[in-house]
């Protein structure tokens, strides 16, 4: 078959397609025929050589697929050969074809085509699983960085779908409009004084949840925005790694600070994830309450101006390749 092949650490021009073995179904696993995949921020990452897949899994990128299953494995008796499917998958996407526990596929969203529902799993899964983590209930006030990116300009729609109050961040007026058309009650940008300006847009009282992809930069001026009970989660680091927590800010918030990575859950969690979003979030999809913010198509031979796109921070939504 072929696939992205990483010839080394570094920039998109360590990337090649090239032939290599097709490979096969174990026990409980499927085989997807790969139409398109997802290009998510952390690929750039395990380019670069700073984001290696989990043990046992494909050093070929790709974390999300939509296509057709191709053979199941002993054991699978939830899919047969010729079902549309999307998966989430801890690696392996670039390719004609990979394999996935059968838990973590799932059937693609009614009304929505194939193609575009290869850039539609990783985020729901990743937004729908830390605000189940955050305890998020409906009604509440979430802030999310980077409103127009993948998981942002997810975020901020499932928030609004949930009755709650949304502030984002974004950094340029531009996306902040895109932000406000998503739904977002509160639109900040990140090169300002945003800690100051959501404290006021929210009478002092701060936010219940945060969505962070910051990381280090963003740990005091998260902290400082939190309502008294609020929770942080981190998910990613963007703003580098190692930060200094004020822990009397915590304290005297009642607040936590959490960190999630979806990629090295444990199988069955993700098998829980999927089909949490597959029953919770795929309705909001096809009755349109949740309108996936534009994607940008390239063929997966163009994989290396796909890698340049994202990385230029121009995009708005998600980058799919086209197997
Ligand atoms: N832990 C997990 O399980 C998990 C799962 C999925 C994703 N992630 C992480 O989540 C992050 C976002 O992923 P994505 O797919 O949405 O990426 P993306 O589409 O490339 O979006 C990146 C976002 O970062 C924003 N940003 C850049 N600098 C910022 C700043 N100083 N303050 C606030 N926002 C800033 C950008 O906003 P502008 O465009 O306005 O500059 C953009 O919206 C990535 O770091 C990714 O690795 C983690």
């Amino acid at each position: 078959m072929r696939a992205v092949v990483r010839t080394a650490d570094g920039g998109p021009d360590v990337l090649r397609v090239d032939e290599v073995d097709t490979p096969s179904p174990g026990d409980g696993d499927v085989l997807v025929r790969v139409a398109a995949a997802g290009v998510n921020r952390a690929d750039l990452l395990q380019r670069r050589g700073h984001y290696p897949p989990p043990k046992g899994v494909s050093e070929t990128l790709g974390l999300e697929v939509s296509g057709h299953i191709e053979a199941v494995g002993a054991g699978v008796t939830t899919w047969s050969v010729g079902d549309p499917a999307v998966a989430l998958l801890a690696g392996g996407g670039y390719a004609e074809y990979v394999v996935v526990p059968a838990g973590q596929v799932t059937s693609p969203p009614e009304g929505v085509d194939l193609l575009s529902a290869a850039g539609l799993i990783e985020v729901a899964a990743t937004v729908v699983s830390n605000m189940d983590h955050a305890g998020l209930r409906d009604g509440e006030t979430l802030l999310v960085h980077g409103g127009t990116g993948g998981v942002g300009s997810f975020a901020i729609q499932y928030a609004k779908a949930r009755g709650c109050t949304v502030a984002t961040t974004a950094g340029s007026d531009a996306k902040l409009a895109v932000c406000r058309d998503l739904g977002a009650d509160i639109a900040l940008d990140y090169h300002g004084d945003w800690v100051a300006e959501l404290k006021e847009a929210t009478d002092g009282r701060g936010v219940d949840v945060i969505l962070d992809i910051m990381g280090a930069k963003y740990l005091g001026p998260n902290v400082a925005s939190l309502a008294r009970g609020g929770r942080l989660v981190v998910i990613g680091l963007q703003g580098g790694v190692k930060g200094e927590l004020n822990l009397n800010a915590l304290l005297t918030r009642n607040a936590t600070v959490t960190a999630t990575s979806l990629r090295f859950r444990p199988t069955e969690q993700k098998a829980e994830i999927v089909a949490r979003v597959a029953e919770s979030v795929w309705p909001l999809i096809s009755d349109q309450t949740i309108r996936p913010a534009g994607e940008t198509r390239f063929a997966l031979d163009d994989v290396r101006a796909a890698h340049e796109h994202l990385e230029s921070g121009d995009n708005v939504g998600k980058v799919i390749l086209v197997v």
